[in-house]
């Protein structure tokens, strides 16, 4: 379980998170919507320890994380996994390489093992046959796939996905949102989705937290959302239906 007990980040004068309180359960798919500018990231870069709190605690599986030293934070990184908005995949390396990255350096896998994780991790998201080729020869749809497979390979605990979809094309849309499911439901992990697509919040998430300047608005379940009397959520629905 992921607990934020009244979070603040602020940059400089600027406060970004405004105290947020959340309990992420145990294996649900948790959604996180919000206008861009509102904090989305930065939540979850908090909890990979990218970024730290001012003020409030982070609690992971019964442990406070928000001042753990980068050292005492490696075993917490293990267990999540994150996927960021844009790619950065490592343009020198191939996509085989690329998927096995994070397999080499935290795990001691043989060979064989890793060839079989990524081919695995590959499939997972529709792609086969481009093991050889390098970033810069794929589309950048087939690159943000990539970049979600490498986190899958790990089979992390955790699962923090950025904005998986924006920037996809509806079939691979779809694909993703369905890969999103398939972890939850096989591997039990845990996911924060990062999103502005509330249809597909709507349909896949078990819960929806709406984040407007820093502070939760909104959280329940999908029909809950759905007869949010909020303002914001009101807006977000209203695209659903046009
Ligand atoms: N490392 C940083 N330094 C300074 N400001 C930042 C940093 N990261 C994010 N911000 C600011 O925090 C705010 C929220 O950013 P972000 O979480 O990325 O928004 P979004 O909800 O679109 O993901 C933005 O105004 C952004 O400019
Ligand atoms: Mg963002």
């Amino acid at each position: 379980m992921i607990r934020f007990k009244n979070l603040v980040k602020r940059f400089g004068e600027r406060t970004v998170l405004r105290g947020i309180s959340l309990d992420v359960r145990q294996g649900e798919i948790l959604f996180i919507l919000g206008t861009s500018g509102t904090g989305k990231s930065v939540l979850l870069k908090n909890i990979v320890g990218l970024l730290r709190p001012d003020e409030g605690e982070i609690w992971i599986d019964g442990q406070e994380v928000s001042k753990l030293t980068e050292e005492q934070y490696l075993p917490i990184r293990k267990k999540c996994g994150m996927v960021f908005q844009h790619p950065a995949l490592f343009d020198s390396l191939t996509i085989h390489e690329n998927v096995a990255f994070g397999l080499r350096r935290h795990f001691q896998f043989s060979e064989g093992e890793i060839g079989a994780k990524v081919k695995k991790a590959l499939a997972l998201v529709h792609l086969q046959g481009i093991e050889s080729k390098r970033p810069g020869q794929i589309s950048y749809g087939m690159q943000k796939r990539v970049s979600l497979a490498r986190t899958v390979a790990l089979e992390p605990e955790i699962l923090l996905f950025d904005e998986p979809t924006t920037g996809l094309d509806p079939i691979t849309t779809n694909a993703v949102n369905q890969l999103i499911q398939d972890l939850s439901h096989t591997l039990k992990t845990t996911s924060l989705v990062v999103s502005h697509d509330m249809q597909c919040a709507l349909s896949i998430a078990d819960r929806i937290v709406v984040l407007d300047q820093g502070s939760i608005v909104a959280l329940g379940t999908p029909t809950e959302i759905k007869n949010s009397p909020v303002p914001l959520v009101k807006d977000f629905m209203a695209e659903v239906h046009s």
